[in-house]
């Protein structure tokens, strides 16, 4: 016996603790294979956690898209699913959700974020010109590629820094932007593709302040700007608790104002959106829309269902709805963070301050002995399903794949390991269980060897890559 007194969680870290906004009502059983499973499995993967068995998995927390646990309306919306070919009524719902919630005029839905990229790039870039980014995403690079453009990254530098503590670690660098324009012309500048909440940067949010800043220099350019709303839901809500003026408006209000600055946007409603499947583009341009609603019946269905049946169309309406509740949005950032302060407290070296949707893993700080080409991320989510059949994944060299001009790695600043929380699906104690599990790894990194790359594909290499122990 310990005469240790036990503390809620909110205790734990000096302050009131807060609560999911939902009760459960159905489970799925998890099962943890043994150590020597674990151990076969992870050699048949290649030690790519991509091609793990999800069966095999313990606690899976790959990625935070399409793993969302549905509610109970978002489930009976499913049952309302109009499967008519064209007009169904799920498709004008899911427009009036995108309207009201989002701002944008004109929707064209697609079957998941990739979908909107492809056309979007099809339809805005020509070959040859730049787009300007704050920091690249591989879908969204690799199609803007495909269609002749070369990305350019001007986020802040403070972005490439896990352990700068600036709140808006996802803005554009206006400096770096206008640098650019004024060096290759506004002309050859396709456009501005700006991302909420910055994945590769760790979940790190845009300023209101510097989208409208964006907003008044690509204007005096003519250039217009493209939104990754994929997570700005999650964006809205670190404006709204670090952002001076923001913190008696509602997430959807927020929302809306920070969209009132861009052209259109795309989103994979597989995060934010709350379902398993889906996405959609919506710009305000009628010109534009037409190309895109034209296009988008010859890759992915027709303008009023892109890929999606009724059902997944009324689900994601609802989801839109329950994306922007004030209370949602404080439990899902929340969780995340929980995690975040245990291992913080505990000195894992992971990306400051903890973004929206995942705990980044330096993985460099963890695994300082082990180079870069031999992958310290891609070992450490090797490893952490070893100790504990968590599945986390790499978001470091293997995911910035070749230059496609020299073929050599391209080397990110960021060598980071993503452990991505779904929403609505894990518990405190799960979160309890990944600390340790993490923690465990930490304390014996010093024994534990890279990776050697022995396969790898040609397109996002990370998905299928396979490697074996140095
Ligand atoms: C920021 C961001 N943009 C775009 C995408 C692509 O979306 P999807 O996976 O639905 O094709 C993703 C998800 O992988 C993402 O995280």
């Amino acid at each position: 016996m310990t005469d240790h007194k036990p503390q809620t969680m909110g205790q734990q870290f000096g302050r009131r603790s807060w609560a999911e906004p939902w009760k459960i009502k159905m489970v799925e059983p998890l099962r943890m294979i043994t150590k020597e499973a674990r151990q076969q499995a992870l050699i048949d993967a290649g030690y790519n956690t991509f091609l793990l068995r999800s069966e095999d998995v313990y606690i899976d927390l790959l990625t935070d898209s399409g793993t969302n646990a549905m509610s109970d309306r978002q489930w009976s919306g499913m049952m309302l699913g109009d499967e008519a070919y064209a007009g169904s009524r799920n498709f004008y719902n899911l427009e009036q959700a995108v309207q009201t919630y989002y701002g944008y005029k004109h929707l064209v839905p697609t079957h998941q974020g990739r979908g909107a990229e492809h056309l979007l790039s099809q339809v805005a870039i020509k070959k040859g010109q730049y787009i300007a980014g704050n920091m690249y995403f591989t879908t969204t690079r690799l199609h803007q590629e495909l269609a002749g453009g070369i990305f350019v990254d001007v986020i802040i530098d403070e972005a490439h820094d896990p352990q700068n503590l600036h709140p808006f670690k996802g803005n554009v660098d206006l400096a770096k932007l206008e640098a650019l324009i004024q060096d290759k012309g506004a002309e050859n500048i396709a456009y501005i593709s700006l991302a909420g909440t910055v994945n590769m940067a760790g979940g790190q949010p845009v300023s209101m302040q510097n989208v409208k800043e964006l907003r008044a220099l690509t204007d005096r350019y003519g250039i217009k700007v493209y939104l990754d709303a994929t997570r700005m839901v999650e964006n809205c809500f670190f404006i709204q608790e670090r952002e001076p003026g923001y913190d008696q408006k509602r997430i959807a209000e927020i929302l809306k104002e920070f969209c009132s600055y861009t052209d259109g946007a795309w989103i994979s409603a597989k995060k934010d959106s709350l379902v398993n499947i889906g996405g959609w583009l919506a710009v305000n341009d009628w010109e534009l829309f037409e190309e895109l609603r034209n296009l988008v019946v010859v890759y992915e269905g027709l303008h009023t269902y892109g890929g999606l049946a009724g059902r997944d169309m009324e689900a994601m309406a609802i989801g839109i709805v329950e994306s922007v509740q004030d209370d949602h949005v404080r439990s899902r950032v929340g969780q995340v963070r929980y995690l975040g302060e245990l291992l913080t407290d505990w000195g894992v070296p992971i990306v400051q301050p903890v973004g929206g949707h995942a705990i980044f893993v330096d993985a460099r700080a963890f695994y300082p002995h082990i180079p870069q080409d031999q992958f310290p991320a891609q070992t450490l989510a090797a490893e952490l399903y070893l100790d504990s059949g968590i599945r986390s994944m790499e978001r470091g060299v293997v995911s910035a794949g070749r230059n496609p001009k020299s073929g050599e790695h391209n080397f990110p600043k960021l060598e980071l390991t993503r452990l991505t929380i779904p929403r609505r699906v894990y518990t405190q104690a799960h979160m309890d269980v990944v600390a340790e599990s993490v923690k465990a790894i930490y304390d014996k990194r010093l024994q534990t060897h890279g990776l050697r790359l022995v396969y790898e594909p040609k397109y996002l290499r990370f998905f299928q890559a396979r490697f074996e122990r140095v």
